[in-house]
């Protein structure tokens, strides 16, 4: 595997495992065998209810904790500074980790407006050992802006929804103009969008006879974004790492740049300046 390297100097694998959907004892083989496959970074969140069987496959696994980053993402009941503490206290306990590699804010909530309250707990809880590296997702370049004009730091990851039909570019570059690491989430749009049927993808998976996931997967390395790619199978969780071995030529990237539907392109409902979750 290749690396990221984080602007608070941790190093980052070149792809983590989503968990969106991933449950109960089967999501707990799933955990287990992407483990066996190679993965290191899983990305979890309050929201997805299944933080307790990520510490299960952590503590089952004969992989050393110090080798596995997990990511948990903070939920928009907890923006309010002392809930946010317990509620990263209380996720360490459901896991049964002693600390979170990463911990994000899950949706800035803007029409909530206490997002700079939740980053300062998220800096604050860095500093008592509950996370190693501290970011947000879904955060614009004015949310991006805010926090970092009123608390002096900034996140060292920006986890956004990114694909083909919406790529994003303009986080992306205000997370690279800020040094933030873009994270992809819905990498291939989930089971909603049917990227990896798109004729584009499908034609230059026959070019470099590859995967289409796997240009997907390329497409976003090349530009310097890791993907969040969420695969239960272990057919699948295995192809998805195997992306070192071809390069994407310039024109091919433009070529899938191209396919951007712009704001028509997301998944529907999920506009960072309109998203609502308080649970
Ligand atoms: N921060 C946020 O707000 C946010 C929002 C959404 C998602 N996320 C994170 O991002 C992760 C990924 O996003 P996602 O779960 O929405 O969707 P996704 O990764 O875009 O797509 C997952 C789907 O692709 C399939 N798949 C995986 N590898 C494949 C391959 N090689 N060939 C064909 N199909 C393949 C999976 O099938 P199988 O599972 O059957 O293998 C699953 O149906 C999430 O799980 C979550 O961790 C974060």
């Amino acid at each position: 595997m290749s690396y990221f390297i984080l602007n608070d100097g941790k190093q980052l694998p070149d792809i983590g495992l989503g968990t969106v959907h991933i449950q109960g004892a089967t999501g707990l083989e799933s955990i287990l065998t992407a483990l066996d496959a190679g993965y290191r970074l899983i990305d979890t969140s309050t929201n997805y209810h299944n933080e307790g069987m990520v510490g299960a496959a952590i503590r089952r696994t004969p992989i050393s904790r110090h080798e596995i980053l997990v990511t948990s993402k903070l939920p928009g009941l907890a923006h309010q500074y002392d809930m946010a503490i317990k509620l990263i206290q209380e996720s360490l306990y459901r896991t049964g980790l002693d600390y979170f590699d990463i911990y994000l804010i899950h949706w800035p909530l803007p029409k909530r407006d206490l997002y700079v309250e939740a980053w300062q707990a998220l800096i604050d809880a860095q500093k008592f050992g509950l996370i190693r590296s501290i970011g947000v997702s879904n955060f614009t370049r004015e949310h991006l802006n805010r926090i970092i004009a009123e608390t002096g730091v900034t996140p060292a990851i920006n986890q956004i929804e990114r694909h083909p039909y919406f790529n994003n570019l303009e986080t992306v570059r205000a997370n690279n103009e800020l040094g933030i690491l873009t994270q992809a989430w819905s990498p291939f749009g989930r089971d909603k969008l049917n990227v990896l049927e798109d004729p584009v993808i499908k034609e230059l998976a026959l070019k470099y006879d590859k995967e289409p996931s796997q240009i997907v997967i390329r497409w976003n390395l090349q530009q310097n974004v890791q993907p969040i790619v969420k695969a239960a199978s272990a057919k699948h969780q295995l192809a998805n790492l195997d992306v070192l071995d071809f390069e994407l030529q310039v024109a091919d990237i433009e070529k899938i740049n191209a396919l951007d539907r712009g704001e028509a392109g997301r998944i529907a409902g999920q506009d960072p300046d309109e998203y609502e979750e308080f649970e």
